[in-house]
């Protein structure tokens, strides 16, 4: 059998997205036991879990599993068109915001176009590039966030996508709203920008930007949210695209029949309406930036400011530190991958989750600075 010799040349030169590691792999590898001990702080989940108005929709849906889902989400669509104030086909939804970035992939990119995005940026805009054979225009970061000016200037007639990660992961940091609005205004006829704000509800309102007026304004502006993140319901795989019609309208083309499933479609929008449980993940999130900023300040340890649920800590040798870590049972992300091997990023959890991240950090640094 060699499957790989008759496959398609260049699949075989794709990388794999590499996940955080979940918890029973590591209590497995380590021989760590119970995985109750093990905390992961790796993939920029929500410590308190989905809303309880989200749980309590999932036990109803369940029993409903063998009716397939509502292939138009149109309960779903209409609840998160009435919340941002757009039309119901402005709205699109997709098995997690990943999977909307690939069908942006199918939608613009071919061999022979061009995808922009910064160093340091969430990596799937170069998977996704790569996956439909665009050519990958990587931009240097300024101070490790997105240089909006080196982008614009970056983009050529060949281009078609512009993605940009706001806040960034893994860097957490934030364009400011005017330069987003001057990149908006200076984009060209030929180029649609991918604003991907996975993050952007753990920020207080008057912090998040106004990007949706882009969409209401017609521009050619691709707006990604999800539930994976302040909503808690990354294990659904939920997210969605607010978009004018005519950007709509192409990726409804490309998707599947039942790209999300109907668990997911409750859950959400239970979640939608949970106000409360966000506010809550949003109060947590910020004790456990100070908790975690201050201890590093404290060590004498260098961090990222963020303005998401997670923070880039500069360690010196991120992978020693990763493994290391991993040892104690504290499951981090390294980001050598990133173009950043001095750091590892570190999700925010429970104070107590933050504690043993503290505490094993502490260990690991002594342990290397007397090795
Ligand atoms: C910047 C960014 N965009 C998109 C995603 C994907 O989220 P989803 O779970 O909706 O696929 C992530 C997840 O980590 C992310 O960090």
């Amino acid at each position: 059998m060699n499957l790989a010799a008759i496959a398609k040349p260049w699949v075989g030169a794709l990388a794999t997205y590499q996940p955080g590691k979940p918890i029973e792999e590591v209590a497995r590898e380590l021989g760590l036991g119970d995985p109750e001990r093990i905390v992961k702080l790796a993939s920029n989940e929500n410590p308190l879990g989905p809303s309880p108005r989200a749980l309590e929709a999932m036990r109803t849906a369940a029993s409903r599993m063998h009716i397939y889902p509502d292939g138009d989400s149109y309960y779903l669509r209409e609840a998160l068109a009435r919340r941002f104030g757009v039309s119901r086909d402005e709205v699109f939804l997709g098995h997690g915001s990943n999977e909307i970035l690939a069908l942006l992939g199918h939608v613009f990119l071919e061999p022979g176009v061009s995808a922009v995005m910064s160093e340091h940026a969430f990596v799937v805009y170069k998977l996704v590039t790569a996956l439909y054979q665009g050519t990958i225009i990587e931009t240097p970061a300024r101070e490790l966030g997105h240089d909006l000016d080196a982008m614009r200037a970056a983009i050529r007639p060949d281009t078609r996508v512009v993605f940009i990660a706001n806040p960034n992961n893994p860097t957490g940091t934030m364009i400011p709203a005017d330069a987003l609005h001057r990149f908006i205004d200076a984009l060209p006829e030929h180029v649609a920008a991918v604003l991907d704000e996975a993050y952007v509800e753990l920020l207080p309102p008057r912090l998040q930007p106004d990007v949706l007026r882009y969409v209401r304004e017609r521009r050619n502006v691709f707006v990604l949210r999800t539930f994976s993140k302040a909503h808690g319901l990354a294990g659904l795989r939920i997210g969605y695209a607010i978009a004018p019609p005519e950007g709509i309208a192409l990726l409804n083309r490309v998707r599947q029949p039942f790209n999300v499933n109907a668990m997911a479609q409750a859950a959400a929008l239970a979640a939608l309406e949970d106000d409360a449980h966000i506010a809550r993940t949003r109060a947590l999130v910020e004790e456990g930036l100070d908790q975690v900023s201050q201890a590093l300040a404290g060590m004498g340890i260098d961090y990222v400011p963020s303005s998401a649920n997670f923070l880039l800590v500069k360690v010196g040798n991120g992978r020693g530190y990763f493994d290391a870590l991993l040892r104690r049972g504290v499951i981090v992300r390294p980001v050598d991958g990133y173009g950043l091997p001095e750091y590892i990023r570190v999700s925010i959890g429970t104070r107590a989750e933050n504690e043993r991240f503290l505490d094993a950090l502490a260990l690991v640094r002594e342990e290397w600075s007397s090795s």
